[in-house]
């Protein structure tokens, strides 16, 4: 079979050919797919895309057209294809689930802690011989209130921790899970969660009914000074009205590893180039925001587990035609 990667990375190529066993062949692009970069995938069986590349309708038409039959994500998340239209041109599209829930919760975390505590400024600061304290003064997670919006694999792996922290757990999901009950976590409403967290992480997918779930009106019904962190998909949150609270203080803390506008930022250095983002320039002039380009898979443990599952989900698609890891509506 020839897989064709959009995207593609040193670590991919890594990652992939180490668990290929020159059993397939791997076609490496670095062009990001969209309706345009889509013809590099001619004579491919499958293409392998990652969370920017745009499947849109006029993207898999092309990739159809191509004779391309099968889209395999290697990822979780799949708000970036257009499932509808990948059903309507017979193209199985699959994903990898869960890779190592662990690798983003414990980046949650990090993010959490380092924001809480200012290890990024004491860093720098320390660097240069300043050992004050002054500006660095955090607070104590334990028996702080975390809100988790979304309780599935990663949300569950966060609350695993955040127990272990000795925090309360709050949690917004359609589906609840008695687990979190067992770690004395509670659901409880949206609008309950947002006005009772200290704390509040999102780990929910980015759907049409929850783009900007997090705007200026719930903004308004969180605690002044709350802490937001997003390692879920940038969309989840209106960023100017995120800028806005920061700026009158109502967002005490907000540490992002998504952005709304990724796609043409993130994965890439664009350290020789200018600015181009001003929402996102102008939030890092804040010190109490954190961001990191979505990096929260990024661990040994996942990529391994990212490169095995998408590789037996084309065989087996290959085998049988169809997947477990199937999603949408073939
Ligand atoms: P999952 O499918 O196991 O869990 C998602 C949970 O969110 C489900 O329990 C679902 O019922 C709930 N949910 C759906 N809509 C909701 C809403 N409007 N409000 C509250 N809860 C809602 O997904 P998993 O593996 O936990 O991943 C969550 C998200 O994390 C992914 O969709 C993806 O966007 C993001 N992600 C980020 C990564 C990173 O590197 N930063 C890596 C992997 C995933």
């Amino acid at each position: 079979m020839r897989i064709d990667f959009f995207s593609a990375q040193k670590y991919d190529r890594q990652f992939f050919d180490a668990l290929n066993h020159q059993q397939h062949q791997l076609h490496y692009w670095d062009a990001q797919l969209n309706a345009e970069t889509a013809t590099l995938a001619q004579g491919a069986d499958a293409v392998c895309a990652f969370v920017n590349d745009q499947l849109d309708a006029a993207c898999l038409s092309v990739l159809q057209q191509l004779g391309v039959r099968w889209i395999a994500l290697r990822c979780a998340g799949f708000n970036q294809v257009d499932l509808a239209a990948a059903a309507r041109l017979g193209l199985p599209v699959v994903r990898v689930p869960a890779y190592s829930p662990e690798a983003v919760a414990e980046h949650t975390l990090a993010l959490m802690l380092t924001l809480n505590r200012h290890t990024h400024r004491a860093f720098n600061r320390v660097r240069e011989n300043n050992f004050q304290l002054q500006g660095l003064l955090g607070f104590t997670l334990h028996r702080k209130t975390v809100g988790l919006i979304g309780t599935g694999q990663i949300g569950m792996a966060t609350a695993r921790i955040l127990a272990g922290f000795g925090c309360r757990i709050l949690a917004y999901d359609p589906y609840p899970q008695s687990e979190l009950t067992a770690l004395e976590g509670q659901y409880v409403s949206q609008a309950e969660l947002f006005a009772q967290s200290d704390v509040i992480s999102l780990h929910c997918p980015l759907t049409p009914e929850n783009h900007h779930l997090v705007n200026a009106k719930s903004l308004a019904q969180m605690k002044p000074g709350v802490m937001l962190v997003n390692t879920s998909r940038g969309g989840l949150i209106d960023t100017q009205a995120a800028l806005d609270a920061l700026k009158s203080g109502q967002l005490g803390y907000l540490a992002l590893d998504v952005y709304e506008q990724e796609s043409s930022l993130f994965f890439r250095d664009l350290s020789d180039s200018l600015p181009t983002d001003d929402l996102l320039a102008r939030l890092m002039t804040f010190p109490n925001v954190l961001i990191t380009g979505h990096q929260g898979f990024f661990t040994h443990e996942a990529l391994t587990e990212i490169a095995q599952v998408t590789l037996r989900n084309l065989e087996q698609l290959e085998a049988t035609g169809r997947c477990d890891n199937q999603v949408g509506l073939l």
